[in-house]
């Protein structure tokens, strides 16, 4: 099974109309279609990027969505409402979203089924904090955040509508220069597609991608990208400058 490597990036809660221009514009001209890519803008963007990327090969989305249709839910933003901005993919449980807006493993899976049952790619981001990896439980915090999400999600198997990526982002290493060691992110992906195989079967599992994220850099990501279930990366700081992510989405060719 050849898994096609998806390069994604997530500006987090940065841009303005003129970054957010030069930054798509810096790095269109190295999108082939041998890595697949998209960005991850804030909410009020979503139309100029949208507008930007229009024929250009990359997908867009949004960094979290509500897993309600509508209704008195203020400040948030549901998933037709994503679909007006063309959007295909949106990002459920990143650790900021869980670490400062106290998200549950069940609300992030309901999120995802939110996104699947509208066409939409959910990215599940799973990953444990220093202290969990240092007490040994990196398996049983994946496990605790990833159960729920295969759980309910699992009805979209059997209906064909499967289409979900994980990213494992490991919170020690977002944003502080610290990134796995290759054979550690390693790990605990086969460890991911394991349990997917387990609760799902082999099909699922394989054709499922595995993201890796943490301090991802033109430097780094050709070796994290080589390993065996690595099918890409999450990239957050090095997604704000045009040239960091051209070289990113080289590294994953
Ligand atoms: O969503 C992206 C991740 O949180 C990684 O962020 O590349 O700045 O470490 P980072």
């Amino acid at each position: 099974q050849t898994r096609k490597k998806l390069v994604a990036g997530n500006w987090k809660m940065n841009g303005s109309f003129d970054s957010n221009e030069a930054l798509i514009l810096g790095f269109l001209p190295e999108v082939d279609d041998l890595v697949d890519v998209s960005v991850f803008c804030p909410f009020p963007y979503l139309a100029q990027v949208a507008k930007l990327l229009q024929e250009q090969g990359v997908a867009h989305g949004a960094q979290d969505v509500s897993s309600k249709a509508s209704g008195a839910y203020t400040g948030e933003v549901s998933v037709d409402m994503l679909k007006e901005f063309e959007v295909t993919q949106v990002l459920v449980g990143h650790s900021e979203r869980r670490q400062y807006h106290a998200e549950t493993s069940v609300a992030v899976a309901e999120k995802a089924v939110a996104a699947l049952a509208a066409g939409i790619t959910p990215i599940v981001c799973v990953g444990e904090t220093l202290a969990e990896r240092e007490a040994g439980q990196v398996e049983a915090v994946i496990a605790s955040q990833l159960d729920p999400v295969v759980e309910h999600c699992a009805k979209f198997v059997e209906n064909g509508a499967w289409n979900l990526v994980i990213a494992y982002e490991p919170v020690w290493a977002i944003g502080t220069g610290v990134t796995a060691s290759p054979d550690q992110a390693q790990e605990v992906h086969a460890m991911i597609r394991n349990r997917l195989q387990a609760m799902l079967g082999t099909e699922v599992a394989q054709s499922t991608r595995i993201l890796y994220g943490g301090s991802v850099k033109p430097g780094n990501a050709s070796e994290i990208f080589s390993k065996v279930d690595i099918d890409g990366g999450l990239i957050g700081g090095a997604a704000l400058s045009s040239d960091d992510f051209s070289g990113i989405i080289r590294a994953a060719r």
